[in-house]
């Protein structure tokens, strides 16, 4: 509070040296209003940052600097009763210059006395825009860190689990295929089969998503064109969206190409397309959109294609939005839903170098946005697909797990090859010198010095037409070899590796 007895004002008159200073600077309005708001002193930093001379604002309500719905609102009296009553108003706020712009200001008001009888006020405003905006974008970028390391820790978490949970699947799924063969024909054991493969597959789907999430799903991206793919799956949507749901699509003509993996990207579109579904259970339209863009943001800037799912469905309530693209997060009841579905989408995204985006209005419906980086290489677009072939010749199987080779060794029998199988990366070379090999099929994280990948750059080096397939269920790996050397992700079933190997180049 300030306070002065005529003392003190005699000595503050007397001070001409002082008052220069309040005059001269130039990065606080310092100035004085009556007991009524009338301004009665002002400074340069007063002229600098709000734009008026002297001449122009002595005499002038201080209310002038508000905006019009401030004013409207009586805040600048307000102001002034706060700071008589309480010794001190302080506030951040927008304030408007002369010439119509708005300020971020930070504002003091200090009532002044003299003998006891309030005299005026003194105001000290400050222009803090660029300190506000600078304040504004260290929170976002906390909060985006914030938001990206819970779901580090997340993807650590549901990695791991469904990494294990692959090796057993694929256990499982393949001894199945011997066991089918085996069984007689039987109803009862061809039922129980049947039983445990489609759990088994539901299995596999779940934990594929789990590691998707995680970011640790193999991925073979390639240079794809989104308007095929949703040819290629339309059938599969319309299923996807049942029969009181309408479906339509806006997809830009000239779309660029995107890379990404194409089944993840598949997943991904019927998992949305689900969730647009589920939110609309008295019907309406799921439309599937997609159009260039240019982002300009910190993390995602530059050509993006945007890939939309929009809803008219029930909305998201804003205390869930938040949660949503967590896995086993889920509003559905039982049995309904796994909350596994956004998490996959959000994976996806952000392995393929994008991300994902939500907007949604309670009652109104929901629209989901995938962003994917433009793809510039010219590499064609979309391999042929390739029907499966009967192999012949000897595949070298390096595979650290019995079990797990097992099954390998079943499979590739039953395509016809001859295996031989070591455990880790250094006996595979040995093996190769030795022996005639004309395929090697190895795993990507094994124990010894060298793992997978090392044994397949390796092996391009001393034997370049030696064809390599590398396979993993899960692997931190597989994101710095994208490209490089076909993967076959586990668990796999006998025609997706027969499919592979029939694509290697030799
Ligand atoms: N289009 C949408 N409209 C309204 N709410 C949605 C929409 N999409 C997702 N949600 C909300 O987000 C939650 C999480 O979605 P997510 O797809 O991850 O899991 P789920 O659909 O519940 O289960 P799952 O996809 O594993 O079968 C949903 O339970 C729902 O509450
Ligand atoms: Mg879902």
């Amino acid at each position: 509070m300030v306070k002065k007895s005529s003392q003190q004002r005699d000595l503050f008159e007397s001070e001409r040296s002082f008052r220069l200073l309040v005059e001269g600077v130039a990065d606080y309005a310092l100035y004085m209003l009556d007991p009524n708001g009338i301004i009665t002193s002002w400074n340069i930093g007063g002229e600098r940052i709000k734009g008026y001379s002297p001449q122009e604002i002595l005499g002038e309500h201080f209310s002038r600097f508000y905006t019009e719905t401030d004013r409207t609102n009586g805040k600048p009296a307000r102001a002034l009763g706060i700071a008589r009553e309480q010794g001190r108003y302080e506030e951040e706020g927008w304030r408007v210059r002369k010439d119509g712009t708005f300020f971020w200001a930070s504002v003091v008001i200090d009532p002044i006395y003299e003998d006891g009888k309030l005299v005026g006020f003194a105001k000290i405003t400050r222009d803090i825009t660029e300190r506000r905006e600078t304040q504004l974008k260290l929170e976002a970028m906390q909060t985006q860190l914030a938001e990206s390391q819970k779901f580090d820790a997340l993807g650590q978490l549901t990695g791991g689990v469904a990494h294990d949970f692959n090796n057993l699947l694929m256990i499982i799924s393949g001894s199945l295929h011997i066991l089918r063969k085996a069984a007689p024909d039987d109803s009862k054991f061809q039922r129980a089969i049947l039983a445990i493969d489609t759990a088994t597959r539901r299995g596999a789907a779940l934990t594929g998503q789990l590691l998707t999430f995680a970011r640790r799903q193999s991925v073979n991206p390639q240079p794809i064109r989104f308007g095929d793919r949703v040819e290629a799956i339309r059938e599969v949507l319309h299923a996807g969206v049942g029969s009181a749901v309408r479906l339509a699509f806006e997809i830009e003509r000239d779309l660029w190409p995107v890379k990404a993996d194409v089944s993840e990207l598949e997943t991904g579109l019927l998992n949305l397309v689900i969730n647009a579904r589920d939110a609309m259970p008295n019907g309406g339209t799921v439309t599937i959109g997609a159009h260039n863009t240019v982002l300009n943001d910190p993390l995602h800037s530059g050509e993006y294609v945007a890939i939309t799912v929009a809803d008219t469905g029930l909305g998201i309530p804003s205390d869930v939005v938040d949660k949503i693209f967590e896995p086993f997060f889920t509003t559905k009841p039982v049995g309904k839903g796994t909350g596994l579905g956004l998490s996959q989408v959000h994976g996806f995204a952000h392995q393929a170098g994008g991300t994902v985006k939500v907007a949604s209005e309670l009652g109104k419906g929901t629209t989901f946005t995938i962003l994917l980086p433009r793809e510039t290489a010219t590499a064609p677009v979309e391999a042929l697909e390739v029907g499966p072939v009967r192999g012949s010749g000897t595949v070298l199987l390096v595979e650290d797990n019995p079990d797990v080779a097992l099954v390998s060794i079943g499979l590739l029998e039953q395509l016809g090859y001859r295996v031989h199988r070591v455990s880790d990366a250094e006996s595979a070379l040995r093996e190769i010198e030795n022996t005639g090999v004309d395929l090697v099929f190895s795993d990507i994280v094994m124990p010894g010095k060298m793992d997978g990948l090392g044994l397949a750059h390796r092996l391009r080096q001393i034997r370049p037409n030696l064809p390599v397939l590398l396979a993993t269920g899960y692997s931190e790996a597989a994101a710095d070899v994208r490209g490089d050397f076909p993967i076959l992700r586990k668990p796999y079933e006998i025609h997706e590796l027969s499919e592979a190997i029939s694509k290697l180049p030799r």
